[in-house]
């Protein structure tokens, strides 16, 4: 059936069966289905979205200060300690400890679990470059597990399979801010005895079951970026419930100096690095975690508004999410395209309809493990000398992911400050998209 002519009311009660939705759904801005921007009509959006980041006069007054004191480095104030504590209790965490950034935190957790040479962590292949990267830097094989499109996460039923007697860790990922499967993680986890260090970078306040995301694993690791929902510039944060390896973080993060549990042995230092947050980007995170709640709420008051509006669009297909879900964080907003649906035109035809009606759209993570990094990786010393080649050669002829491959073809991303407007500014993304559907036509 062909709905390039009806109304959009009328749309919809074609494609849902129904005339509930309407009810909830703003006046028709293409009854007659417009003209595309991208081909010279109106967009249906010409409003800027809400900008990222944003910050208050606390922020600034409290910089100042710290500016005036002379006392930057945590060693001479007490502002990083602040911010950690205030962090963990968010959490509900035991411990928090601050770091230059995600990347460090990811560093410092693989460091005390005892993660290194000649060891494997099965790893996302749909994450930021930094997942696997911190494994490689770790001189440990990032073996990928497949990922699940349908939820954008590590796909836990391809976890088993890629375990070997040199797998040590597993390294969820929490990725676009919504929670992987973390019951069917830990449960293999606890039958291989392996180590879990959760990449929450993306998931702050994201919760699996009630427990916040980044408290389930042996350690959780989050990024304080720019952009991110509790932003500083740069800054992470190593998350655990347990004491002694806690410890074991402030002591190797500080230059390897004694803490709690961490005694001097034959003399100083232990062996340890510098990974030290200033106080100033504490001061920045202390502002910044006033408002991550009530953000979060409203992210995710909008994300089910939009997925509510856009589930019945021929062709557009939300993520999904799993049952243990209880919040998402959405760092992004994701669904996927099929093109099908859309008289075969390819995605990047349909990101560029999108942008074009108002709507600011990307098609998210390639395939990176092709990218040639891996490769580099597999030749450099670190691997040639502690994994025996048959090992390696098996592993390139694993590098094969059909859920990973499908996805990186499908996917749609809208950024985190798109879903801090009101019902009206989401509606805008639904209505554009299914302008785009109506004239689905005029896009190849
Ligand atoms: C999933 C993921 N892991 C790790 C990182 C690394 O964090 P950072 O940029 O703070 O080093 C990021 C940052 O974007 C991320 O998104």
């Amino acid at each position: 059936m062909d709905n390039k002519n009806l109304t959009r009311r009328a749309f919809l009660a074609a494609t849902t069966g129904t005339i509930a939705a309407v009810a909830t759904s703003r006046t028709p801005v293409y009854a007659n289905a417009g003209k595309l921007a991208i081909n010279g009509g109106k967009p249906v959006r010409a409003k800027k979205w809400p900008a990222w980041p944003q910050w208050d006069k606390s922020a600034e007054k409290h910089v100042i200060s710290i500016l005036r004191s002379g006392n930057w480095y945590r060693g001479q104030g007490n502002t990083v300690t602040q911010f950690e504590k205030a962090y963990a209790e968010l959490l509900g965490a035991k411990r928090c400890v601050c770091t230059v950034n995600g990347t460090n935190a990811l560093l410092t957790a693989l460091h005390v679990l005892d993660v290194g040479v000649g060891d494997e962590v099965i790893v996302s292949p749909y994450t930021f470059i930094a997942t696997y990267n911190v494994v490689i830097g770790s001189a440990a094989l990032p073996v990928f597990a497949d990922t699940d499109p349908e939820t954008f996460q590590i796909n836990p039923d391809t976890i088993e399979e890629r375990i070997t007697e040199r797998t040590k860790a597993i390294l969820p990922v929490h990725i676009l801010g919504l929670p992987a499967n973390m019951d069917k993680i830990m449960a293999i986890a606890k039958k291989h005895n392996l180590i879990v260090i959760e990449d929450a970078c993306q998931a702050w306040m994201a919760e699996w079951r009630g427990k916040k995301c980044g408290t389930i694993g042996d350690l959780g690791c989050f990024s304080f970026q720019n952009s991110k929902h509790l932003p500083i510039g740069e800054g992470g944060a190593v998350i655990g419930n347990d004491e002694e390896l806690m410890d074991r973080v402030m002591s190797f993060h500080n230059c390897g100096r004694p803490y709690g549990s961490v005694k001097r042995t034959s003399g100083y230092p232990i062996i340890g690095t510098n990974r030290r947050m200033t106080e100033y980007q504490a001061a920045v995170g202390l502002s910044q975690i006033k408002r991550l709640e009530k953000d979060t709420a409203l992210r995710n008051k909008n994300a089910e508004y939009l997925t509510s509006r856009i589930k019945h669009i021929p062709g557009i297909v939300p993520h999904k999410l799993y049952d243990g879900v209880t919040r998402c964080a959405y760092h992004l907003y994701p669904f996927r395209y099929k093109k099908e649906h859309f008289n075969n035109a390819p995605r990047e035809k349909f990101l560029a309809a999108l942008s074009a009606e108002g709507v600011p759209c990307s098609g998210g993570y390639g395939p990176q493990y092709r990218d040639g990094l891996i490769e580099v990786a597999l030749n450099s010393k670190n691997f040639t000398r502690s994994f025996p080649k048959a090992r390696l050669d098996k592993y390139r002829r694993e590098l094969n992911f059909p859920g990973n491959e499908q996805l990186c073809k499908e996917a749609v991303w809208l950024t985190q400050n798109m879903l801090l407007g009101s019902k009206s500014d989401t509606s805008d993304i639904a209505d554009a998209i299914q302008k785009i559907y109506e004239n689905r036509d005029k896009l190849a």
